[in-house]
């Protein structure tokens, strides 16, 4: 699986999730694009690359801001003269049920899952189109099947199902391949920040009876951005364990 000297953005790659990916990338001889709204966890991933040999750039943007996406890309470009691989990674959550859930939790959790996806989808495909080649992969999440306490998130990874789907539609004939990862629990500072009881209860209907690593879903995302997967499209493969396998109730 080839990624070698291809040059991948990853969204809130300064923790977590992201920062394996953009690690991984890096080992594989990828050139790679640091994104995040920490610069402190910037500084430190890319440091951390290049001390590693690898090659990094590190850009301080909020993906909700969509004149900060554009720029993003331009000083992508700019600097490493091409874009080809996008990892739309960068997620937050404020889990609540439906009456406690305020607008303002509703409004957060879209724009920076669904919205800071599209507008991150947009611009990359202006210079995807151009070069004829392109991989998109949006990290979505294995509670888009639905789970209580989650309706701002849930509808948000959903969406970003049904996005990567139109887009692999639309795209298919430009050499773009569009596809999606549903993660199960993964052990990161976000999962970290998750109330004990609420841990517990993940814990109990996981089939594996285990936390996910990030590296489990970094080796998801470098399937679909390799070269060799240029007639995968539109596809979501679940990272989780077996979870996705259950009724979204069994708790
Ligand atoms: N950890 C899990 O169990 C789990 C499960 C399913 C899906 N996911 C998804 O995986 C992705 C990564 O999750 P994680 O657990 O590594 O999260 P994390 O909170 O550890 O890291 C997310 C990173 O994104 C950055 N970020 C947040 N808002 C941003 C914005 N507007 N612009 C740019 N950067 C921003 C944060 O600063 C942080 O560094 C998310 O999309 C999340 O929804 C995680």
């Amino acid at each position: 699986m080839s990624t070698q000297g291809r040059v991948a953005l990853i969204t809130g790659s300064g923790r977590g999730i992201g920062e394996v990916v953009a690690k991984k990338f890096a080992e594989n001889g990828s050139k790679v694009v640091i994104i995040d709204v920490n610069p402190e966890s910037i500084d430190r991933v890319v440091k951390e690359i290049r001390a590693n040999g690898g090659e990094a750039l590190g850009i301080d943007a909020d993906i909700t801001q969509k004149a900060q996406v554009e720029d993003m890309f331009k000083k992508t470009v700019d600097h490493f003269g091409r874009i080809d691989i996008l990892v739309n990674n960068a997620g937050i959550a404020k889990d609540k049920s439906i009456l406690k859930l305020t607008e303002e939790d509703w409004d957060s959790v879209i724009n920076v899952n669904l919205k800071g996806t599209f507008l991150c989808c947009q611009s990359a495909v202006a210079y995807m189109r151009e070069q004829k080649y392109g991989r998109i992969v949006n990290i979505s999440s294995r509670a888009w099947l639905g789970w209580p306490g989650q309706a701002n998130y849930s509808a948000s990874k959903g969406g970003v199902v049904s996005l990567t789907r139109t887009l692999a539609l639309e795209l298919a004939k430009h050499r773009i391949t569009v596809n999606c990862i549903a993660p199960g629990i993964i052990q990161t500072p976000l999962f970290d920040s998750l109330p004990e009881n609420a841990k517990e209860s993940l814990l109990k209907v996981q089939p594996t009876g285990t936390i996910g690593d990030p590296a489990d879903i970094a080796y998801g995302v470098l399937f679909f951005a390799s070269e060799d997967s240029g007639y995968v499209t539109g596809q979501v493969i679940f990272i989780c364990g077996g979870k996705s396998i259950y009724s979204s109730l069994s708790v």
